[in-house]
């Protein structure tokens, strides 16, 4: 059944477990999403992104999920990933969904903060879950310096005044996480974490997922991380699986075969992130 992200968030972070939070982007990986976490009685959530809204558009990405999703006992929060503009994301709302998440952090504090709050009011009276980001996150193609991505690190006072502006459900941090691959490992800022979460006593989203080791997962998960968005492992995974079929047979022309092999690979990745997350056996 589909459930609120902000109930779904709440009882992962009072039970101490990250919901995933995964990326789809077809029929195949929606399906591979929903059967790891059914395999795993996992919580899950399901993420809409800028890219394809771009491609397949909003209301059919949500209507292909609805469908697939009913077919499962799990629960199910569909979630709008990334939105910046407020229009987007009142249309996910419009839509049904369960989750959405403003993405203000391109702009300044107080805009972010004025369009964020106008979000979360509607999310709260509709009972649909609220995500907003305060700091910026890095992206692997930016190409910054070391020095350079310090300055994007979320700080303990700007994380207070956003919550307090807009009361959001959970917040999205910018804690030395990157979207996309690393080019070196990672070292999120623990302490940072730490004090942002105790200032805020609410979920905290860690995006970047992709390619954080597990242990550092699990640390944060212990200082407050309820939702971890991945999306580029399962879109590598998913790869991986197709590109393993040309390999046997490079004339392969049935696609429920080569995407179904993807779909394989990608839901394996997904029960071994629910694994790390320790979302199993909470559905
Ligand atoms: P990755 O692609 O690094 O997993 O990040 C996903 C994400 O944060 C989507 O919002
Ligand atoms: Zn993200
Ligand atoms: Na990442």
């Amino acid at each position: 059944p589909f459930i609120n992200g902000k109930e779904m968030l709440q009882h992962a972070y009072k039970n101490g477990y990250g919901v995933g939070a995964f990326s789809a982007h077809n029929a195949e990986t929606i399906l591979g999403i929903l059967e790891a976490a059914e395999e795993e009685q996992a919580p899950i959530m399901i993420q809409v992104g800028q890219k394809v809204i771009q491609t397949l558009g909003m209301e059919s990405m949500k209507a292909l999920i609805d469908i697939y999703a009913k077919q499962f006992a799990i629960p199910v929060a569909i979630h709008l990933d990334h939105s910046r503009s407020f229009d987007q994301t009142m249309q996910a709302v419009q839509l049904g969904f369960q989750s959405v998440m403003f993405d203000g952090s391109a702009r300044s504090f107080e805009e972010n903060s004025q369009i964020t709050h106008d979000v979360v009011q509607v999310a709260k009276a509709l009972h649909i879950g609220s995500e907003g980001e305060i700091g910026k996150i890095g992206g692997t193609e930016d190409d910054i310096s070391v020095d350079e991505k310090d300055a994007l690190i979320t700080t303990t006072e700007e994380a207070v005044a956003f919550t307090e502006a807009t009361d959001v459900d959970y917040l999205a941090v910018s804690i030395g996480t990157a979207h996309g691959l690393y080019k070196q490992t990672p070292n999120l800022r623990f302490e940072r974490l730490d004090a942002i979460s105790k200032a805020v006593q609410r979920p905290v989203v860690l995006h970047g997922g992709s390619d954080v080791p597990d242990e550092q997962v699990q640390k944060a998960i212990q200082l407050g991380v309820a939702k971890i968005n991945v999306d580029t492992e399962l879109r590598q995974a998913f790869t991986n699986g197709v590109k393993a079929t040309f390999k046997q047979d490079p004339d392969e022309i049935v696609l429920a075969n080569s995407l179904g092999n993807g779909k394989e690979y990608l839901k394996k990745k997904v029960q071994e992130k629910i694994q790390v997350f320790g979302s199993n056996g909470k559905a």
